[in-house]
This record gives structure tokens, sequence and C-alpha cells, in this order.
């Protein structure tokens, strides 16, 4: 052992971690060993009894969240809204709404987790407001006023273009075809049309057209008065929380600011030179996460990190949807008992992205999110399946996502009646789950007032039972996010590669590597023993760093090398 490896070895016995910064240039560091836990406010801590989570309740939960291995929190908005899409129609970007406390409040939460060493990350909704916001307001009226230029007010509606085939996420949120469908009639004196972002009560903010239609009068260029003034404001409020101690933010539909930008090529432009130039000057040690699902787009555009996730066609459904999203059937997926899926299609995407920001930027895949159905669903609810998809989660590249909840195998409820425009997505915003006290620790309220019922299930799981249990699934989570910790080949920077065959997908099989240190990581969802050989490694007994399985076998051979492992397991092995 060379006095390097020495002095590292003693670092890691000491502390159970190696520092890690970020091998990206001009990220933050602190991006290198960052794990993030995304909270949805109205559902994590209520501390005022009224049913609803708010900011203090979060606060007192910090450490905890700490306990877990975990370095930053993502909120969902925490900003005065109308609620008809939970906090996504923002009324008044600048003020904390009054259901989660104050902007003092807020302060008091980022000071504490700063205090505990996390860091605290907005949601900033640049593409569109409330429609009862004050700026739309004015800007319904027919005088030219200050924010009359802040939303777009078509004239006519033009006819539809014929659909010019299949389209990403992006083009599907931007396409001249879907623009025309997002125009909203109204009796606004300002004219007959508003365009929106996403529902009708969130019109879009006006960033401009790729190419003005010389026909289409509302069609402002990205560098006209109205644009640019937008983007103005823009920065305001991100200069107002981050100088109240914010540490960024992660961007809500990042790649729609832009109007008929069919490539992004606009969208890119105006985040690369002016957006993120303006960010990473004034606060370098900031970041910025995009919700734009490709992240060969969004990182180029200057996104430290983006999702690859459940939308668009960078997802990763073949792997874990065996609900489907919207409807509830039935469907095939990898993360499943049955053993009946294949890893191909999320191979292929997920393969794209990572080649196309390797050594620029992250790809994520989060546990879940606030929009899509909880890991914890359907036919894969049992603690040992969701082990093994923790084991994957926890041991890909990029920043690991955890949303709330999934740490202790929360359960979606699909049942529950939709709140606050979030339809079918309301199953997987559920209350989260603390002890055995009156509804689960979440409040003190009437069950009936809670924000959304809980799982009523007399056997679920919290964070106090799995706590003293060892071989909870929370448990497991903390010890595999100490085990990425101390291994660079398993950290955000470790390179990644699938060593076993797309021809047999169980088990999978992927190598992650760093500056020589290697590690295998072999994940089977289903239920059966599984054996597989991959290329030989030459002559290996490798020590096993963790994993969920009763029993694994490694046998080396000349050419190639054998493992085998029990049904529903994962191990994690270190190459030498
Ligand atoms: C994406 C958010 O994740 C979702 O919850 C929201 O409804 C839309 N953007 C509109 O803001």
């Amino acid at each position: 052992m060379n006095i390097k490896t020495l002095i590292v070895a003693a670092v890691v016995a000491a502390t159970g971690s190696i520092a890690a910064h970020s091998q990206n240039p001009g990220q933050p560091e602190w991006l290198g060993d960052a794990v993030v836990y995304q909270i949805y406010p109205s559902s994590f801590q209520d501390s005022d009894g009224n049913g609803i989570g708010d900011l203090p309740g979060i606060t007192s939960r910090l450490e905890y969240i700490k306990s877990l291995g975990v370095t930053a929190i993502w909120m969902n908005p925490i900003f005065v809204s109308g609620f008809t899409d939970g906090g996504y129609d923002i009324i008044d970007f600048y003020k904390v709404d009054p259901r989660f406390g104050t902007n003092t409040d807020l302060v008091k939460l980022v000071e504490k987790a700063h205090s505990l060493g996390m860091k605290v990350v907005l949601d900033l909704v640049a593409g569109h407001s409330s429609d009862q916001c004050e700026w739309f307001l004015q800007s319904a009226e027919a005088e030219n006023l200050h924010y009359s230029d802040y939303y777009i007010w078509p004239s006519f509606k033009p006819e539809e273009p014929a659909s010019n085939g299949p389209m990403d996420y992006a083009q599907l949120m931007n396409s001249s075809a879907s623009l025309i469908r997002k125009f909203v009639k109204t009796d606004a004196p300002r004219g007959p049309y508003y365009v929106k972002n996403f529902f009708d009560t969130q019109p879009a903010l006006n960033y401009g057209f790729a190419n003005p239609d010389p026909d289409h009068p509302w069609e402002q260029g990205v560098d006209d008065p109205g644009p640019q003034a937008m983007r103005r404001e823009l920065k305001n409020i991100m200069s107002f929380w981050m100088d109240k101690g914010v540490d960024g933010f992660r961007v809500d539909m990042a790649a729609s600011l832009v109007k008929n930008d069919f490539d992004k090529s606009a969208t890119i432009k105006l985040w690369q030179t002016d957006l993120k130039k303006w960010f990473k000057e004034n606060y370098p040690d900031n970041v910025l996460i995009a919700e734009w699902f490709n992240p060969s787009q969004s990182i180029e555009a200057g996104f430290d990190i983006d999702f690859f996730c459940h939308d668009g066609t960078y997802n990763y459904s073949t792997l874990f949807f065996n609900i489907n999203r919207r409807s509830g059937g039935a469907a095939t997926c990898y993360f499943d008992l049955a053993g009946e899926g294949e890893l191909k299609t999320w191979y292929d995407l997920y393969k794209f992205q990572y080649d196309a920001v390797q050594g620029k930027g992250y790809v994520s895949m989060p546990t879940g999110n606030h929009d899509f159905t909880r890991l914890s669903a359907g036919a894969r609810t049992s603690q040992d399946q969701l082990k093994v998809a923790m084991t994957f989660f926890l041991t890909m590249p990029g920043v690991p996502f955890i949303y709330y909840g999934d740490e202790i195998g929360l359960t979606h409820q699909s049942n529950v009646k939709p709140v606050e425009g979030a339809g079918a997505r309301t199953g997987t915003r559920i209350p989260m789950l603390w002890d055995a006290s009156k509804n689960a620790g979440f409040s003190t309220a009437e069950a009936e007032k809670l924000y959304i019922p809980q799982d009523p299930d007399p056997a679920r799981r919290t964070v106090e039972n799995q706590e003293s249990d060892p071989s909870s699934l929370l448990n497991y989570v903390k010890n595999l996010l100490k085990i990425r910790k101390a291994s660079k080949a398993l950290g955000n920077d470790g390179e990644w590669r699938l060593v076993s065959s797309l021809d047999q997908p169980y088990p999978m099989v992927y190598e992650r590597s760093r500056d020589g240190e290697k590690c295998l990581v072999v994940v089977n969802p289903s239920a059966k023993k599984v054996s597989v050989d991959i290329p030989a490694y030459g002559n290996q007994s490798p020590e096993i760093l963790g994993g969920f399985y009763k029993k694994a076998s490694y046998k080396s051979g000349k050419t190639s090398d054998r493992i085998t492992v029990d049904g529903c397991s994962a191990v994690i092995y270190s190459i030498k």
C-alpha cells in the first residue's frame, strides 16, 4: 500500500467516507458526493395541526433526513399559490405561502440545514405563473402596463399544422401543433386567447419565439423587450431566494421557455448564454437541476443535473411501471418477480444519455417523484423487492434522488380522492408515516382533515418501526448510502458499464469504476435463481461489499466468470 492509499484507507476507516469532488469541470464540487432527498411539502410534516405539512414541520425533521446519508433537500413549490396544480401555479414568486409558513420560516429551515451540512434546493417554476398572479391580471388589461408583455396573447387561432411524426417530451410540450392546443379562450380586455404552459390556470410566461411568424403579431423574438424583461424577473426571483441562503433550484419544465423552438436550440442558447452564465458568475457554488428529461440537451444548456425518469422518450417505464402511470392497468416491467421484463429499451436510451453527458454533468434516475407511481406499488411492495430496487438506484452513477418515503417503502395509494389538480398523481403525494402516534405522527388534525388520506394498512411501515428493525428497508438504504460514500467507484462520478448481455436480462450485472477501483453490481428482481456468465476478470474471489441475498456465488474461469444469485436479490462485489 502506498502512502496515499494508506491515508485514504485511514480516512475511510475513521469516517466511513471519501470526500468526492465533482469531476465535471465548472460544477459545484459538492455534487461529487451529493445525495438529494425530495420533499412534497404538503405531505411531509404538519407542525400546526391543520392537516397539511409546512416548513417548520420539515425543519423539525432535518436530523432524520441527515441520518439517511442525504446531503441536500429539494422541496416542491412553497410559494403563494392558487393550488390548482399542487403549488405549480404561483401567485407570488417572492413569498412563501401561508400554508407553509413565512419567508422567515424558510430562512430558519435553510440555516438549520446548513448547520447540519445539508443544502436546500427550491423549485423554480420558470415557464408559467398562476392566472391569479398580479402580473397576469395586469397583462390581461387592454392598456400597455409594466407586466403587459410577460404573457402571450394571440389575436386569433391558426389552423393546427399536420403532425410531423413522433415527438420527444420537449417537442410535445412545445411543438407548433401543441402550442396551438395551448391557446386558452378568454374574455380578457387584452384579447381572445392567452397561451398556457400546462393547465388553463397556468399561463405561459413570455420568453419569446424561436422564429417569430410575421403573420402572428403576438410572437415576439427572444431579444425583444418583453422577453428580456421576463428574463430579468427570473434572475431577480433566483437572487431573491439565493441571497437568503438557498443553494439552487430544480427548474420546472425548463425546456419549455422559448416557444416554437422545435430543436430546442433557442432554449438551450437562452440558458447557456444568459441565465446559466449569469448564475455561474454570481452563484458558482449553487446548483441548477433541470426538469427537461433530455440530459443531452439540458447539460449542454448549462444545467448540472437532469432526470432520466417517467416521462417522454428518455424514461424508465420499462423498468418500474407494473402499474400504468395513467390508466392503472397492468404492464410488464423489469423490476417484477415474474421475471418477464427486458432491459434493451431502457439500456439504449439510458446509455445514449449517459454517454452524451459523461464528464459534463449528471443523469439522475430518481427513486420516484410527485408525478408518477411510487416504487412501492402494484406487485412490488415487499421489503425484499424494494431492497433490490434500491440497490439499483443507489449504485448507479449520477446524483441519487430519493423521493420522501421511498426509504421506508411508503406504498402508493391508488384509491385516494384527487386533490389540488394532482389527479392520478395524488396517490404518490401521500403523507409521510413517522410513528405509532395519531396519523402516524404526520399531523395532530382529525384524520378527515389530512391533506391526503394515509395508507390504512395496520402493518404499514413507519420510520419508527423501520429504525428499530436491523433488517428493515430503511436501515438497508442507510447502509447502501454508506457503502456508496466509501467507494469512489460507486460514487456519482464512477464510470458505469453493463457487463451482462441484453439477451439474458436476469440478472443484470454492471461495473462501476474509478481511479483503478472496481465494483460489480448484480441485480436480480425476478423470483428465480439465476446464473450469468460475464467476461473473465482474472482469478477473482471478490469481496462482497453489501447487498440483499441469501446465497451468491462467484466462480472465476479462464474466459468467463459465472455469478449465481437467488431470486429477488442484489449483490455488490468489490473487484481487486
Ligand atoms: C412538472 C411538475 O413536476 C408537475 O407536477 C407540474 O404539474 C407541471 N410541471 C406543471 O408545472
